[in-house]
């Protein structure tokens, strides 16, 4: 591993967010922490990460020609994808010419970026279970996929979204045209392509935390964090709690499911394979290169966070998964739509016992945006989720 040198100086490891929001923020305190030059980059002004970071940049992500720009003018030794809406060609791009290594790999950046890349490679190409699916580009193809055999109920998603965004649940013929209209609404770019999954009736869905970081030897090992649980409200997370139980039986399969998709994608860092589990059954859903939002709750049940891993193994550090204690997250909404909030009752939150309170900065409040987190430690997982909830109620946001 290359020597880690001094911030603001000629030989500073400098190191490139892609996204400087809740989880980049994280990521970038824990590579201050190790003495890394940061340099934030986001689509708007004082994101979160870019509060705590060296450098703050603000550019259009998704345009090849900004991205090469600004990767080519910083020179980061690192660059960090942290969401999926990057233009991820140029990044390979970039890659191949040798001018910046992506973490994980800039192939993995691109491969996450919609449902389908990531899709085919885990059901076709690495054989793995995943729901039943097909991609649409119309609202006839959906009907005729459906009929065809994925059936009721199931769920229909565009292709590039998140947080559940433009995604919907259909129990019958009546529901088709609303779902794809949905899809159309909520999609990132609206080149108006879906999937249809076929619904899995699951008993519990988890993350698996799962690191791929270098061994004494040089070796890439992978390690893997305890199962966190989480509860989705519209395709949203609202709250985690870890370790969720789970048989010996499901957790082998859910780590060979991980561990298989992981080494496909390659290089190191931290990635969060979302998996559906009835009984020893174990279904692949998606998988992010990066921390993931449901895995926050590990700032008070592990030893090192997952942004701490995260930067450890992408610098070619060691890293420990150990659990901590058990403990749990609830996210604080935003509730209503105004800049500049301000936020009551964090002493009445933090006087929960064992509680923490993240607030993220993020400039502008919407509705359904997630503005903060409680954390919440306690060695039984039900009543650390009782308490987060309790904590999370008790902040208020309000305009000033
Ligand atoms: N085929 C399915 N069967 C049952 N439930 C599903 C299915 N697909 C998605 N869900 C539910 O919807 C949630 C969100 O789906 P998914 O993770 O695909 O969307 P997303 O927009 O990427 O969400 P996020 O960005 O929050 O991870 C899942 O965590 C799960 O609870
Ligand atoms: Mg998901």
């Amino acid at each position: 591993m290359k020597p880690i040198g001094t911030p603001l100086s000629a030989h500073a490891t400098r190191v490139m967010l892609l996204g400087s929001g809740e989880l980049g923020k994280e990521v970038l305190i824990a590579l201050q922490r190790l003495g890394v030059e940061t340099i934030a980059v986001d689509r708007y002004e004082n994101a979160p990460g870019q509060q705590v970071a060296h450098h703050a940049r603000t550019i259009a992500m998704s345009d090849p020609a900004q991205l090469r720009a600004l990767i080519e003018a910083e020179r980061p030794a690192l660059v960090v994808p942290e969401i999926e809406a990057i233009a991820t060609p140029e990044l390979e791009r970039l890659e191949a010419e040798g001018v910046v290594r992506v973490i994980p790999t800039a192939r993995a950046a691109r491969l996450t970026m919609d449902r389908e890349g990531i899709r085919r490679l885990a059901a076709e190409t690495l054989g793995l279970p995943t729901s039943p699916y097909r991609f649409c580009d119309s609202l006839e193809e959906l009907q005729a996929a459906i009929d065809a055999g994925i059936g009721y109920p199931c769920v229909v998603k565009p292709v590039m979204s998140s947080s559940g965004k433009g995604q919907s649940r259909l129990d019958g013929p009546q529901d088709v045209q609303a779902a794809w209209d949905h899809a159309m609404a909520g999609g990132r770019v609206s080149h108006g392509r879906v999937i249809v999954e076929g619904f899995i009736d699951f008993d519990y869905e988890i993350t698996l935390l799962t690191v791929r970081a270098l061994g004494a030897a040089g070796q890439v090992e992978t390690h893997f964090c305890d199962p966190i649980g989480h509860l989705q409200v519209r395709g949203d997370y609202v709250e985690s709690w870890q370790p969720h139980p789970m048989r010996p039986a499901a957790l082998a399969e859910a780590q060979r499911i991980a561990r298989a998709v992981t080494e496909d994608l390659g290089g190191q860092g931290l990635f969060g394979v979302e998996l559906f589990v009835r009984g020893d059954q174990v279904w692949f859903s998606e998988v992010s290169p990066r921390p993931h939002d449901t895995g926050m709750v590990t700032m008070c049940t592990q030893w090192q966070n997952e942004f701490e891993l995260h930067a450890r193994a992408i610098l070619g550090l060691p890293v420990d998964t150990t659990l901590k204690s058990a403990g749990a997250s609830a996210v604080i909404y935003g509730g209503v739509e105004a800049e500049g909030l301000v936020f009551d009752g964090v002493d009445e939150a933090l006087r929960v016992p064992r509680s923490e309170i993240r607030l993220f900065g993020k400039p502008e409040s919407f509705e359904r945006r997630r503005m903060g987190v409680a954390l919440v430690r306690d060695e039984d997982v039900e009543k650390a989720r009782e308490q987060a909830r309790l904590a999370a109620s008790k902040v208020r946001l309000r305009r000033p």
